[in-house]
């Protein structure tokens, strides 16, 4: 088992495969101009699967594989078999626009859920804030997902004055269709251009669902990130992502590796471990591992606990989305 200095066990590893993605989110991806990491420093096929290996003889039970966007690996599917064989919950997030080439793939290795970032139901705005005309083929490939048996949340990220309005719509798509809408507070990292009256705290979401709704609130698992509820009578469940104005670290379970190795404890956490390296070095692994999670803090949630809106986006030291994965 891997624990901290505050008891807590640490059983989930996000295992980011790439840093490219086909889309350009303007709050993940910097700019047009951003550098991908070249592929000679990126984990390879057999390397993943023995630094996965390594954290499943630690404990980990579950490992979401995340981008950029994931499925925009050539080898993606190779990586999926790989690691299909160790005894975990193995899982995805994704941007779903490429997900019909890979869905039998997916499928034949055991996954039986995906996430799938859609912060629009809006052909235009999606447009705008992808800078790619996707819209059709994510739709599409959420719908081929569901009716293929997957267990589908949505991840949609909201913003003050830009899709703070299309929360109901969002809702709306729970009545009939079974899927999980997570509405997800907006977080800074570097080059995102965040501000904190940018974000729309879960307060904020719930007040505009209750002027039409009357949700019911549900069980949460021990190391949720969700609050989850339900509109009684709606097939689908929504839940809220309050990072920035109601952090939950004390029940956190993760673990992240980034596409060229580095383990990071926290998401907001500066200190990476360069594992990649320390393999290629045929360095042990496990007392790196070990070392790095004795090093993560408290919480860094709502960033260092400060209040959010006291925040100032320029001064967030830390990767980009992209590059962490989420
Ligand atoms: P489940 O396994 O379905 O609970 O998914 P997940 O929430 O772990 O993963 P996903 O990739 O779908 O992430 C959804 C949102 O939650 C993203 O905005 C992530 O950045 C955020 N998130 C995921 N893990 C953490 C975490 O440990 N801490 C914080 N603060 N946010 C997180
Ligand atoms: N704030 C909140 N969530 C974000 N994501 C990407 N960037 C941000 C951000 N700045 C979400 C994406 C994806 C998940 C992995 O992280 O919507 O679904
Ligand atoms: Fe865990 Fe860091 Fe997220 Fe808090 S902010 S839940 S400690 S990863």
């Amino acid at each position: 088992m891997i624990k901290d200095t505050y008891n807590r066990t640490h059983n989930y590893l996000r295992i980011s495969l790439t840093d490219v993605c086909n889309l350009r989110c303007f709050y993940c991806m910097p700019d047009e101009d951003y550098d991908f990491t070249p592929e000679a420093r990126l984990m390879q096929v057999d390397e993943i699967e023995t630094i996965a290996e390594t954290f499943v003889r630690l404990g980990v039970d579950k490992i979401r594989l995340t981008g950029g966007e994931p499925l925009a690996r050539k080898d993606v599917g190779d990586i999926v078999k790989r690691l299909s064989k160790f005894p975990i919950t193995l899982t995805m997030t994704t941007n779903a626009t490429l997900l019909h080439r890979y869905i039998d793939i997916l499928k034949e290795a055991g996954i039986r859920s995906l996430n799938i970032s859609l912060d629009t139901l809006k052909p235009e705005k999606f447009l705008w804030m992808t800078r790619r005309k996707q819209f059709r083929a994510a739709l599409d490939n959420i719908n081929l997902a569901i009716n293929s048996g997957f267990h589908v949340k949505i991840n949609a990220v909201v913003m003050k004055g830009l899709n703070d309005n299309e929360i109901l719509d969002f809702i709306k798509w729970t009545k009939d269709k079974p899927v999980h809408v997570r509405f997800i507070e907006f977080m800074p990292f570097s080059g995102n251009k965040w501000t904190s009256n940018q974000v729309f705290t879960w307060k904020e979401m719930l007040e505009v669902i209750e002027t039409e709704y009357q949700p019911e609130r549900l069980k949460e698992s021990p190391h949720d990130v969700a609050k989850k509820y339900r509109v009684p009578g709606h097939q689908g469940t929504f839940a809220v992502i309050s990072t920035m104005s109601a952090p939950f670290c004390s029940g956190c379970n993760r673990m992240r590796l980034t596409a060229d190795g580095k383990m990071k404890n926290c998401l907001f956490s500066k200190g990476e471990t360069d594992l990649l390296s320390a393999l290629r070095r045929g360095e042990d692994l496990e007392l790196l591992i070990r070392k790095n999670i004795l090093q993560k803090a408290r919480g860094l949630g709502g960033q260092l606990g400060k209040d959010f809106k006291k925040l100032d986006g320029k001064d967030i030291e830390n990767r980009s989305m992209i590059s962490i994965g989420g």
